[in-house]
């Protein structure tokens, strides 16, 4: 049986010791504070006119705190989606971390005053996520509000785009109140959202869990989510803890189709439960409906 020397052990556990630590350097530090990606999808669902290009950039779960999500990666962010120059911007949710890792909060004031420098030509608009109802939603509202922000919660909006209409809906958060393992209540009402559409025009559907795609109609031409983190480690083939079972091959991450419904989830940018992130860096998501017109 072959020996391994001293030197070889002290070598390999050097080198392991390496991979360890450049893989907790990446993980805690490269992927969640230093990148930042721009993932495009293309599509036309059904409903969508093929004719009516929409760009949507989609920012989610940003969880702003101190050391990991500061100031500067807020304006970061906003500096990324104004360069991509989309038609609407819409985030998702989270604006808050409510993790034991956070040294410091960044008021809500501050990185609302920040988004407000977002510029799109149909606006910004947000929903909540579970961890801004779990800090307290009414601060958020309030630091959203202040930055005229316009916030949706069970709500729709027709809004006009090159000369056509399409509706924007923005649901409450399915996790508001989570009151132990099993028992939780949302403020979600789709049944009131829906019952707000008064016209045959399209529809895009905002949303903070994506488990919610299950109820929605077909009517919804797109719904964006966020919430994931993408599973916020990911190894292809090695389960998630951070994944509950029923999400890791429906719901993780990316476009998911359905019976003809589409819906895209966002990896979003932030953290929460541990400030790691592994194989799914930090992302804006810009969304592309429809084409531009041909010219006669
Ligand atoms: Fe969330």
């Amino acid at each position: 049986m072959p020996l391994i020397t001293r030197r070889a052990l002290l070598a390999s556990a050097g080198a392991g010791f390496f991979v360890a630590a450049s893989g907790g350097a990446y993980a805690g530090l490269i992927e969640p504070g230093l990148m930042l990606n721009v993932t495009e999808y293309r599509l036309t669902p059904p409903g969508w006119p093929e004719d009516l290009p929409l760009s949507i950039a989609v920012i989610a779960d940003v969880h702003v705190c101190e050391p990991f999500v500061p100031m500067s990666r807020v304006k970061r962010i906003v500096e990324t989606v104004n360069a991509l120059k989309p038609d609407l911007i819409v985030h998702l949710g989270d604006h808050e971390a409510t993790y034991r890792f956070v040294s410091a909060r960044v008021p809500p004031n501050e990185w609302a005053a920040a988004y407000a420098d977002l510029s799109a030509p149909l606006g910004l608009y947000t929903i909540l996520g579970n961890h801004d109802w779990w800090h307290n939603a009414d601060t958020i509202r309030g630091a959203l509000d202040g930055a005229r922000i316009r916030i949706m919660e069970n709500e729709a909006e027709l809004i006009e785009h090159r000369g056509r209409r399409f509706w924007l809906g923005g649901l409450g958060d399915q996790l508001a109140h989570l009151f132990d393992r099993r028992r939780r209540m949302g403020e979600d009402d789709l049944p009131a959202t829906l019952a707000q559409i008064r016209t045959k025009d399209p529809m895009v559907m905002l949303v903070h869990e994506p488990d919610i795609f299950d109820e929605m109609p077909a009517r919804v031409s797109l719904t964006l989510a966020g919430h994931t983190h993408g599973g916020q480690i990911y190894v292809p083939g090695v389960p998630n803890p951070f994944i509950p079972r029923d999400y890791r091959g429906r719901f993780r991450y990316g476009h998911v189709v359905e019976e003809g419904r589409h819906m895209i989830i966002s990896g979003g940018i932030g953290m929460s439960g541990l400030p790691v992130r592994f194989g799914v860096p930090p992302e804006i998501v810009m969304v592309r409906l429809g084409n531009e017109p041909a010219v006669a």
